[in-house]
């Protein structure tokens, strides 16, 4: 369908003679604009997600201004909208738990203005998802243009990935292997531009998502902030948007089935992040899509894991997947497993949009054949500690954790394990399974990324590097090490693991997909008899509605009143 100037939405604002229109027009004067400035035009919102103290976007203020001179370009008339920034790094409890706002900010920020069409300015981790639901229910042409990964991190000539090695350095600082000077020195080189972290973490992997799904230009999501490329993709997004309008080309026409697949198979194929799963299933449930754990479980043991990118990967970052091909690249391996026919913001289908791509470097994009784990990246466990499913990454577990028992040692929230993890007399092996509970969607609240459990200061001391660790939380997308996270349902809630104890059997089964306590039914029953729920975290605010509303990991942590049904279109959004 092809639209007209008067089948635009902002000509209810602009387009009609009377009062109320008279009101929107001569406030446009008031700011310097004529008539000439939008009639007839599409009005774009750019939805900036840029704040003082979000690195990760830092450079968004200009690439707003890029992606303006492209809507000028095309006859559009652009609009900066700012949402909530999410830096990932800074807020509190957990950027997670403001995932849903950031969502809800975006579907009633188009909702309420004279918008068209929408650019969505994201990358830093919750910032993505956030951005995609909203505008989803909204389901006005849209396309999402990501923050591009930040460069490499250097120390000492030694090569730093976001995350991953913060994390490994920080033990060997434990251990005394290297130095509080040292230490300084990974933090000046840990972080040196601005864009995403460039570990394949949960903002590569959700950036890498939004592309496979087709949201955005593509192949856009590979390219490094910094590099000029990005600024030319920013103009790009500005015309293409334009284009879309008129062409009424929508999220609901881009988002089925076959292109959710298609993201879970490329999540795979890169060693994604355990994120992506809450994440994802969030996404598809907006478009009406149902996806499930076991959609990831299945997909995981066919998709070998291809991007040799950390955390899953040894050597290489993001920068080096540019340079390799970038997801274009590395979705020509991955031909037999997608849907081609589905379409991308471009109006194309994915074949099309792939069919010049190539791979420039074998080692970082590697060959179906010649993957570095061949069983796909992420694997759901089911049993009697999670009924609802719990999930692990064992492309970044340590091999002698695929299967493994042993004796629970459990901490009831994070600031007893704070307290009590590095005390030398702590009753602990390297055999003993961690237990990090009521750190889930509605007791963190909001899932905090707790489910890399430290190692006891004293084993770290002793050199160990992992242990099997289980939790209701989530974990970063750059952390690694034998972490069975997102427990549904949740402890706090009242889900089986509130009702395991210290010294309890715990058996993790990677390839049997099994998780089990080794507790009687009659024991659960007397222990679950007497549990009672802890306090709630939040008393008031957006965190009581958050707790009131939210569902458990395995359905995405959206809010309940916010999901579209499966197989349902997308509720025609009302217009005041
Ligand atoms: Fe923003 Fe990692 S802190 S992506």
């Amino acid at each position: 369908m092809t639209k007209t100037p008067e089948d635009l939405r902002s000509h209810r604002w602009f387009g009609d003679p009377g009062l109320r229109t008279f009101g929107h027009r001569s406030r446009m004067r008031q700011m310097g604009y004529d008539p000439e400035d939008w009639e007839g035009r599409p009005i774009i919102a750019i939805i900036n997600t840029w704040s003082d103290i979000n690195p990760c976007h830092a450079h968004f203020r200009q690439r707003a201004e890029s992606v303006k001179t492209g809507i000028l370009q095309a006859g559009g008339f652009p609009l900066e909208l700012p949402a909530i920034s999410l830096a990932e790094q800074f807020v509190k409890p957990s950027a997670m738990l403001y995932r849903n706002l950031l969502a809800m900010e975006t579907e009633e920020l188009i909702r309420s203005h004279p918008i068209d069409g929408v650019v969505l300015m994201g990358g830093c981790d919750k910032t993505t998802p956030g951005l995609l639901m909203g505008a989803i229910s909204m389901d006005v042409p849209a396309i999402y243009l990501p923050a591009g990964p930040m460069l490499r991190g250097n120390w000492q000539g030694k090569t730093l990935g976001s995350g991953s090695d913060s994390w490994k350095y920080w033990d060997e600082l434990r251990a005394g292997q290297i130095t509080e000077e040292d230490w300084q020195g990974v933090e000046r080189g840990i972080a040196r531009s601005y864009g995403h972290c460039m570990t394949m973490g949960t903002a590569s992997t959700m950036t890498a998502i939004a592309d496979a799904l087709g949201m955005t230009l593509p192949g856009a999501s590979s390219i490094p902030a910094a590099d000029s490329n990005h600024i030319a993709m920013s103009k790009m997004v500005g015309r293409r948007i334009c284009e879309m309008v008129w062409e009424d080309l929508k999220p609901s026409d881009i988002l089925r089935e076959g292109s959710v697949e298609n993201a879970i198979t490329v999540a795979m194929a890169m060693g994604c992040s355990t994120n992506a799963i809450i994440h994802l299933i969030a996404i598809a449930r907006r478009a009406g899509v149902e996806a499930t754990l076991e959609d990831f479980d299945r997909l995981s043991r066919v998709v070998p894991v291809i991007a040799n990118v950390r955390p899953s990967g040894k050597e290489y970052l993001m920068e080096d997947f540019f340079y390799a091909g970038g997801l274009p690249a590395l979705m020509t391996r991955l031909t037999d497993h997608l849907d081609l026919a589905m379409i991308s913001v471009t109006g194309r289908p994915l074949g099309e949009d792939i069919a010049t791509a190539r791979v420039f470097n074998d080692d970082v994009i590697r060959p179906i054949d010649n993957p570095i784990y061949a069983e796909g990246a992420l694997a759901v466990l089911k049993g009697n500690l999670a009924p609802q499913g719990c999930v692990i990454k064992p492309s970044a577990c340590s091999e002698k954790y695929q299967n493994h028992t042993g004796p629970a040692l459990v901490f009831d929230d994070y600031a007893e394990l704070k307290a009590q993890i590095d005390r030398d007399d702590l009753d602990v092996t390297e055999d003993s399974v961690l237990v990090l509970r009521n750190a889930g969607p509605v007791g963190g609240p909001g899932m905090p990324e707790w489910g890399m459990l430290p190692i006891p200061g004293k084993l770290v001391k002793a050199g160990v590097r992992d242990m099997l660790r289980l939790s209701d939380a989530r974990m970063s997308g750059t952390s690694y090490g034998a972490c069975v996270l997102h427990v549904a349902p949740e402890a706090h809630v009242g889900g089986p693991l509130a009702l395991l104890k210290t010294g309890d059997m715990v058996t993790v089964d990677i390839p049997g997909r099994r998780i089990h306590m080794e507790v009687s039914d009659e024991e659960l029953a007397q222990r679950r008899a007497a549990w009672t729920a802890p306090e709630d975290p939040y008393q008031r605010g957006f965190g009581k509605m958050y707790m009131a509303h939210v569902s458990q990991a395995h359905e995405g942590c959206d809010f309940d009143f916010l999901q579209t049904a499966a197989g349902a279109p997308v509720p025609e959004p009302k217009i005041f």
